[in-house]
């Protein structure tokens, strides 16, 4: 049980969507860009502080026991994060090792910082508010292998939902209409049948049509009557990776890993893996990845209520939201939506 106390202030959640979703790992924060000095982020209305010693990476609430200044403020100097005020130093633990203005007295066990779990995978750097011991992180194990080439885009921020995006991203019947300037043809809208089947934690949707996934202006690189399979993997609650298979056995991997800053606020990282054009410049795959996901910002954004609807009957659904469909399931069978906010 989440002692009442904990929840992060001003929390935007429902305390009991905040107690499941806190379970889970999300990525915070890109691996690079944590080197010598903390950063901060904020996740489920938690704000947190990372930084690096020789010990690794650590993560904690981004507060000074002291008089409440974010360390993020602060340096870390000597392999401890040292508070900008009064130069507080905490170690990678997070325990208060020196109070510079009184070296010599006894420092109160209670200047201990709450610290959270961390890993790093995939360029990013993951964390789990609650422990996150039963869930593992999603699988994209081409991060790893020599045959793909590993690309990390900047992360997209959105005034919305983590819920709204995810099933966003899901949604095959959109291409049509949201993506007619990368990579969706107007002339195209209808959407085949296609299976949706459960997997150990998430949901699995092999979808397999004529849209193409070249960049308008280069897709007749594929043989006209090519069938295009995109399989979707669910990992409940915010994480989907999608392989798309291309021609001459072509794979283009998509780690779509919503973070929700707030219940209306989401930061999508996306990093991405493909074993053909290793060669090729990545500007084009930066800027086509932007522009898709563009595309999809206006819409997301704009939707209402804000919140991902979790029971069935408050909208409509056709054969085509089969995923989505499942996906609110899922999310509902974790004990999310309980409480309905918006
Ligand atoms: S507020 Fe951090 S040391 Fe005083
Ligand atoms: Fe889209």
């Amino acid at each position: 049980m989440t002692d009442q106390l904990t929840y992060p202030r001003g929390c935007t959640f429902a305390e009991s969507d905040w107690d499941i979703l806190s379970q889970f790992w999300y990525p915070i924060a890109f691996s690079h860009h944590v080197k010598d000095q903390p950063i901060s982020a904020t996740l489920l209305d938690q704000r947190l502080v990372i930084w690096r010693t020789t010990a690794g990476l650590s993560v904690a609430n981004d507060i000074c026991l002291h008089r409440g200044v974010p360390l993020s403020m602060g340096q870390v100097q000597s392999d401890q994060l040292v508070c900008k005020y009064h130069g507080f130093h905490y170690s990678s633990e997070g325990r208060c090792v020196l109070i510079p203005s009184q070296p010599g007295a006894s420092i109160p066990p209670k200047l201990c910082l709450k610290t959270y779990p961390v890993k790093e995978a995939y360029g990013l750097i993951w964390t789990s508010l609650a422990g996150g011991e039963s869930h593992p992180l999603p699988d994209f194990f081409e991060w790893e292998d020599a045959d793909y080439q590993q690309i990390l885009p900047n992360a997209v921020d959105l005034n919305a939902a983590a819920g709204r995006q995810m099933e966003g991203f899901l949604d095959v019947a959109h291409f049509a209409w949201v993506h007619t300037e990368t990579f969706g043809d107007s002339n195209n809208p209808i959407v085949p049948r296609y299976d949706v089947t459960p997997t150990a934690n998430g949901v699995r949707a092999e979808y397999l049509s004529t849209v193409s996934n070249f960049p308008k202006g280069l897709q007749d690189l594929a043989p006209a009557d090519f069938q295009w399979l995109r399989v979707f993997d669910v990992y409940f609650p915010f994480t989907a990776r999608l392989t798309v298979h291309f021609p001459d056995d072509g794979r283009l991997c998509i780690l779509n890993a919503a973070s929700p800053i707030s219940a209306r606020k989401t930061r999508v990282f996306c990093p991405i893996c493909r074993n053909f054009d290793r060669q090729m410049p990545l500007e084009p795959v930066y800027e086509f990845n932007y522009q898709v996901f563009a595309e999809d910002k206006e819409v997301v954004e704009a939707q209402y209520p804000e919140d991902l609807p979790l029971e069935l009957l408050a909208e409509v659904h056709i054969r085509a939201d089969r995923t989505s469909i499942a996906y609110r399931k899922g999310l509902s069978a974790l004990g999310l939506g309980t409480v309905y906010t918006a």
